[in-house]
This record gives structure tokens, sequence and C-alpha cells, in this order.
């Protein structure tokens, strides 16, 4: 037998680097994830949305065709860093245009990083409708021992769509009255479902990718009586940790990948348990949940589909393991000395009477041209690196090759998950609740720091990242809670505008411009030099601006 098991590993070893090819036609579907019939965007005529598996050294070309009608789009890789293909990061008025209804975009890039990953729409709100799925990256070789791999999803729910939800949400009547809350979701899913099964062997070790694709909460969740390793986050191997008797969550945007190992027998099957975090939703502002509110989910792991499906474990209380103390596997020192250092002073605001965040006391907006193509094209060039032509979109210009050093101050009562495009960044410091601001200094800093795409800011705390500016784009620095998002709280980073040339600049993209219609040179406004006339500057109450106006058949 042995010589056999050598050359199957051997043929692993050797498959070449691949085109994946997918055709995307993006719809409206109809399903009932949790019993409640509601229409949700889907791909090919499916819901949930496919999952996509390359290898590191893959080429993924995806042609996305807007199917909707009513609503535009945009798919961003959620996690990839884009090196050299910053134009195909997919977040809509920072790196292309929205894709209007009728209108196809190509989405083609280098799969360099492995690890655990999703996509989503990065367009409105979209994606909590959802327009989102699993994508995961298989090392040519693996590294970690293990005998199969599966992913779980885990999502808040609403039975509404995030047009209507997000009208309320930043109406001038929701600020009036409750201060600008957030609508409280309707249940959670685990694999965009109810209930699903796991179906697992005995003596065996399964690798499993957790994703958190929902809109707000942040989850807790175990296996029963199985422990998990967690050897991954945020596609950063990190050295196995042993999660024991502890507790993990992942915040919105945040993947995690723990190994479990089975039973030795299938005399049982065990229950998965997830639950959100229903002091996000309710009792930071002094609410308690409604009577029959149901927080949790539960899923299985089935060893023999003959046998019942045990009701999850009751947990009084959660010890959760922080994710500071995982230490990435490559082991990278501590990125220093800082050549640049911005700090951010995030804090609920309003404008125009509707809910709005501030990051150092400006709003964000939107601007007529995508960021990136106002780098690109801005005229006269040495503009590119003065934040006044990008509009209101807190734009921070970052130069090639410093240690750049973002400090994130949390000046509201409620947790926030920051997410970056473009890096995976070091985090040396994230305070507990009430931890307070950042004052210049550090409590013992690792030699070697956890690293991660998402990190979950805690209320009235700060936290402090670190990356070097080794990738030339445009990239979003924002909370990825779609509420927070939609009401603006969000940094633009501008990186190495000096070596955006550099970058593929696709064709079909400035069609796609053209079609929507948005112009794609000039300053924010579409403008030459300095002159913002024009410039899209004021909050809209109660405008989600997720409908399409005026649909283009073609
Ligand atoms: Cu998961 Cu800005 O995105």
């Amino acid at each position: 037998m042995l010589p056999v098991l050598f050359l199957v590993s051997g043929l692993v070893q050797f498959v070449a680097a691949k085109d994946v090819y997918l055709y995307w036609n993006v719809t409206w579907v109809t399903a009932a994830p949790d019993g409640f019939e509601r229409p949700v965007i889907g791909i090919n005529g499916q819901w949930p949305c496919p999952q996509i598996d390359v290898t590191v050294g893959d080429r993924l070309i995806v042609d996305v065709e807007n199917g909707l009608g009513n609503q535009s789009t945009a798919i961003h890789w959620h996690g990839f860093h884009q090196r050299m293909s910053g134009t195909m990061d997919g977040a809509s008025w920072v790196t292309q245009c929205p894709v209007a209804p009728g209108q196809v975009i190509r989405y083609d890039f280098k799969v360099d990083q492995a690890g655990t990953y999703w996509y989503h729409s990065h367009h409105m709100g979209q994606y909590p409708d959802g327009l989102r799925g699993a994508l995961i990256v298989h090392e040519p070789t693996p590294h970690l021992q293990y005998d199969d791999e599966f992913t779980i999803t885990l999502s808040d729910w609403y039975h509404q769509e995030m047009p209507e939800l997000l009208d309320y949400y930043l109406s001038a009547e929701n600020f009036a009255n409750t201060g600008g809350e957030e609508p409280i979701p309707d249940s959670v899913l685990i694999n965009d479902a109810t209930n699903p099964i796991f179906k697992v062997q005995p003596n065996k070790t399964y690798l499993v990718h957790i994703i958190c694709i929902g809109n707000w909460p942040g989850h807790g969740f175990l296996f029963d009586e199985h422990e998990m390793t967690v050897v991954e986050i945020d596609g950063v191997f990190v050295d196995p940790y042993p999660v024991g008797s502890r507790h993990v969550r992942v915040a919105t945007g945040q993947r995690m990948s723990v190994l479990i190992r089975t039973k030795p027998d299938a005399s049982r099957n065990y229950a998965f348990w997830d639950t959100v975090d229903i002091n996000m939703m309710f009792f930071y502002q002094n609410k308690v949940p409604p009577p029959d509110y149901n927080p949790n989910a539960t899923a299985w792991l089935v060893y023999d589909e003959t046998k019942p499906l045990p009701p999850p474990p009751i947990i009084h209380e959660f010890d959760f393991v922080d994710d500071l103390e995982f230490l990435p596997a490559d082991h990278e020192p501590l990125l220093e000395p800082v050549n640049h250092q911005i700090i951010l002073n995030t804090t609920p605001s309003s404008s125009n009477g509707v809910l709005r965040y501030t990051i150092n006391d400006q709003i964000y907006l939107p601007p007529q041209v995508p960021s990136l193509y106002t780098a690109l094209t801005v005229c006269p060039k040495e503009l590119r690196s003065d934040p006044r032509i990008y509009g209101n979109v807190n734009p921070y210009v970052i130069n090639y090759g410093d240690v750049v050093e973002i400090v994130i101050n949390n000046y509201h009562g409620n947790l926030h998950p920051w997410h970056l495009h473009g890096h995976q960044f070091q985090v040396l410091q994230r305070t507990d609740v009430n931890g307070g601001y950042f004052e210049g200094y550090f409590q013992n800093v690792s030699a070697t720091p956890m690293r991660r795409d998402t990190i979950m800011v805690q209320n009235y705390g700060h936290t402090v990242i670190r990356f070097r500016a080794d990738n030339p784009g445009v990239w979003l620095l924002h909370c990825h809670i779609e509420w927070h998002t939609e009401s603006g709280l969000i940094a633009t980073i501008i990186e190495a505008p000096d070596h955006l040339e550099e970058l593929v600049r696709p064709r079909d993209h400035l069609r796609v411009c053209g079609a929507y219609p948005a112009p794609t040179s000039g300053n924010a406004a579409g403008n030459v030099g300095l002159n913002l006339e024009g410039l899209n500057d004021v909050v809209v109450p109660g405008d989600s601006g997720a409908t399409y106006p005026t649909p283009v058949y073609t």
C-alpha cells in the first residue's frame, strides 16, 4: 500500500496552478432560511451563494452579471490583499463604480494567500440580503494534518430587506426617537439555514472554517464535547492554540479555522451551538431583549443519521480567549520604527438630523468618482498625495514603505469590528470595555504580535494596529457592521499614490462607469485640480441609496 500512497501525495504536490473561471448571474431568488419566505440575492438562481475553492497560485476570474433589475452591485473579496490588482477590490465608489442592472464586470486576480476568506457585495449595505459566500484558499501542500474539511458560516438575519431597514435606520425619525438605534435581527443562521447538519466519521481530524458573514453582532460558538484547536485567523496561520474549556468568538468579517478530532465511535451525534452577542444589540443601550427573543442557533455533527439530534449544552458564562493571544505561525517581528501615525477618533454624531459617525469630526460621504480613479487620474499628478482631492471620504495618504500605525479610539458605547482592506495588520494593543483612549503608551506589546484583517474595538476603548505600506492602492478601513458602514464609519487609506501606475487597469471597469453613469476621472467631484464644485456633501434623511434610480436596460 505505501508506494501507492506516496504516488498519490506526489501527484497532489505537483498539481499546476490553474485558471478558475466563474460566470455569476446575480438575481433575486426566493428563500425561507428560518421559515419566513422573502426575496434574497442569489447567484445563478441558487441561494445560499456557492462556496469558492481555489489553491494558492491559481488565477480567479469571475464575470459578474447584475441581473437584479432594481439595484446596482459590486463584489468584494474580503481579506484578499489584491497586490498590484487593487482595481479588483470590489468596493463601490472606492475601487470601481457600482455595476448597474444589466451590466457585467470582470474580476480577475492572482490568488496568493492561503486560508479562510469570503466574498460579499460591497455596495450600499447589500450583502445582508444574501449576496455573500465562503472563499477558501487551499495550500498546494497542506502544512496541517487533517482528513477532511468543511465550512460553517454564522450570521444574523432579517425578514425585511436592507433598503427598507436602512431607510428607517437612516431616517430623521429614528434619530429623533432613538438616537439612531439599529434594526434588531429576526433570527440567527448557520450556513444560511436553520438546524443544518455536518456529516462526520469517527476517528478523524477535521479542519473547520468558520466565517462570520453577518451584518451586526459577533458570535460565540462551540462543538459539544469536541475540543477546538485554533490554527488560523483571517488568513493568518497561527501556532496551534487549544481552546480547552474556554470559548472563542468571531466578529462580523472575521474568520477562524479550527481542528477538531471526532470520537472513536458513532454512538451518538453532537450539537454545534452558536449565540450572537446580545450585549451589542440590547444591553449596551440598557434595553432587555423581548421575552421570546432567540439569539441562538444550533447545527449538528452527525455521526449516525438514524440517531437523534441532541439539544445543545447550556452555557451560563463565557470565558473568551483574547484574540491577542494568538501567535502568527511565521512569528513576524513587531514592525518598527513607525514612520507615520494616524489617530482616528470615532464618534456617533449626526448630520442633517440623521445618525452619522464621524472620524476626527468629519463625516464620510461617497464621492462622485471612485477614490482610486481619482488617485489614478487627477490633474496635476502631484495632487494625488493631497487628501483634499478625495472629498468627504476621510482620506489618509501614506507613503510607500512606511511602517504605519493606526490608533482607533472608540468614543461610542458599543463594539465595532474594524476591517482594513489590502492588509493583515499587527495588533499591538486592544483595551477592554471602558479601557480609555490611546495616550501613547503600550502595555506588554508582543515581540511577534497577532495579525488579522478585522479587529473588534471595545466600547470607550481603543486599539492600535501596524502594517507596512507595501501594497499600492486605495483601501477602506471601516466598521464591518453594515448599519455603521452606511452611516459613515469609514476611513480611506490612499497607499503609495506614487506607485499606482503599476496597477492593472481593466477597460471593462470603465465601461461599467459609463453605463451607471459615473465619471471615471478627476477629483472626487469629477473636476480638475482642487475645484470640488458639485461635490456630494449632503446627508439625505431616509435615503439608503440602495435602489437603482433609473434602471438601464441594455
Ligand atoms: Cu468585508 Cu470592506 O469589507
